[in-house]
């Protein structure tokens, strides 16, 4: 009986195997398949046996099947276990669990003198000295922090979504058509409903389409990518190719929100074939069915104008939803104001008055004339020298915000709040 035996391996062995893998090689040519390949190979439940004497393991046998052909990655004897027939003992017992697998060829790349070359040959294996092997390594994929960072993403604080004040209607759209399916994949599959891919948020500025998006990232806890077209504009591999290396990096991240501002600025009419807006159109029109391939990504496009952008572009193939993000109403104006007056003062204004001055006004309008009346009420207290403080007048209060309402020069015109109502009914698909 041999003095040796060979069985499978174990686990358990793997730090010996590792040992013998590395203090047996014969030559200082690296080996075709490496340690960490071969060790995968194992974990990964592919055939492997090693030969032991006693209790000491003196040969190692890894491959690796893949269909009706296996490979031999690894075979390692002992320096001092070496003309024993161990090698080929290795080899029978693989090709025992090969044969076992359906396997009907089997390989094995060494270099050049390694001990291997006998046992293989005495194994009845041929030589094919008219082949040459290449090899290339690939880039492995950045981590998702490394890619978030290249593409300027972050990922948003909890709790914007319920900061935005008002604007009940949008808020539910949103919630309906975008976060619910997002969230609730499975229940949304059941039903056979695809959760959204891309939408477009449509509105006059100041509205709050920028905010709607980062909240929806927000509430999914989802990495957000905002894109700036005059960013795209001023990167060196032109604009095609910045967009298609944006593409290709956030392809990496596991789920993200990818945000376009201003798109009627990139996906225009297009009108002029050579123009900048013309080449990014074409360039997206092709990249958005790819991007619509995987799972757990959102592309939102916010645009002032959405008439000026091309019909093409917003065919409901690419985008799911155009949903309108209007002039808030006199009961999103409450809520948006007394969201930036705070608790406190609240009972000290006439919010009536307020709402009614501020029948033009957009979030951000509100946001800014409420900031300028705290700003004047916060320097009355401080008085003209910064050290007398004068007590906080309640009279004063509503006066404080109807002036500064009536010294805001409000973002939308009667032509734009006509052109969105017209939008509305030719545009928005929810
Ligand atoms: N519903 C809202 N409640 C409170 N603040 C809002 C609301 N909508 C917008 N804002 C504020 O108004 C400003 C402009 O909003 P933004 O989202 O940038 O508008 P848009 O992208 O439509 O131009 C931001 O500072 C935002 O915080
Ligand atoms: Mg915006």
């Amino acid at each position: 009986m041999a003095p040796w035996q060979v069985r499978d391996l174990h686990e358990n062995d793997l730090g010996q195997v590792v040992r013998l893998l590395e203090e047996s090689r014969d030559t200082a040519a690296e080996p075709v398949v490496t340690l960490a390949e071969a060790v995968g190979a194992v974990r990964g439940g592919m055939p492997a046996v090693v030969a032991t004497a006693g209790a000491t393991l003196v040969g190692v046998a890894v491959s690796l099947v893949a269909g009706e052909r296996a490979w031999v990655l690894r075979l390692a004897i002992d320096r001092e276990w070496r003309h024993h027939g161990i090698g080929s003992g290795l080899l029978s017992a693989l090709e025992k669990s090969f044969t076992d697998r359906r396997v009907r060829r089997v390989g094995a790349l060494l270099p050049s003198h390694e001990l291997g070359e006998t046992a293989f040959l005495n194994s009845g294996y041929a030589g094919r000295p008219d082949t040459t092997y290449f090899e290339k390594a690939l880039p492995s994929a950045p981590a998702e922090a490394t890619i978030l960072d290249q593409v300027g993403g972050i990922v948003p604080q909890a709790g914007l979504w319920d900061r935005i004040a008002g604007m009940d209607a949008e808020k539910a759209i949103i919630e309906r058509r975008l976060v619910m399916p997002l969230e609730h994949r499975d229940l949304a599959e059941h039903y056979h409903l695809e959760p959204p891919r891309a939408v477009v948020l449509f509105g006059p500025p100041g509205t709050g389409k920028t905010t709607f998006a980062r909240a929806v990232a927000s509430r999914l806890r989802w990495p957000f990518v905002e894109v700036f077209p005059y960013q795209l504009a001023a990167d060196p591999h032109g604009v095609a190719g910045a967009l298609r290396q944006l593409f290709a990096r956030v392809d990496h991240l596991g789920q993200v929100v990818l945000f376009f501002d201003e798109a009627e600025e990139i996906a225009s009419e297009r009108r002029d074939p050579t123009s900048l807006a013309h080449r990014i159109t074409n360039e997206l029109l092709k990249l958005i069915p790819v991007f619509r391939r995987r799972d757990r990504r959102l592309l939102i496009c916010a645009t002032n104008t959405v008439r000026r952008m091309d019909p093409a572009f917003l065919r409901p193939g690419r985008f799911d939803y155009l949903i309108p993000i209007g002039p808030p109403d006199a009961d999103a104006r409450r809520a948006i104001w007394a969201r930036y007056i705070g608790p406190d003062r609240l009972a000290h204004v006439d919010l009536d008055r307020l709402v009614e001055a501020s029948a033009r006004f957009t979030p951000a309008d509100i946001e800014y004339a409420a900031r300028t009346a705290a700003q004047t009420a916060f320097e009355r207290h401080l008085g003209a020298d910064g050290q007398a403080a004068a007590p906080a007048d309640p009279e004063r209060v509503t006066a404080d915000y109807l002036d500064a309402v009536a010294a805001t020069r409000t973002s939308l015109t009667e032509d734009d709040i006509t052109a969105f109502d017209r939008d509305l009914r030719a545009a928005a698909r929810v």
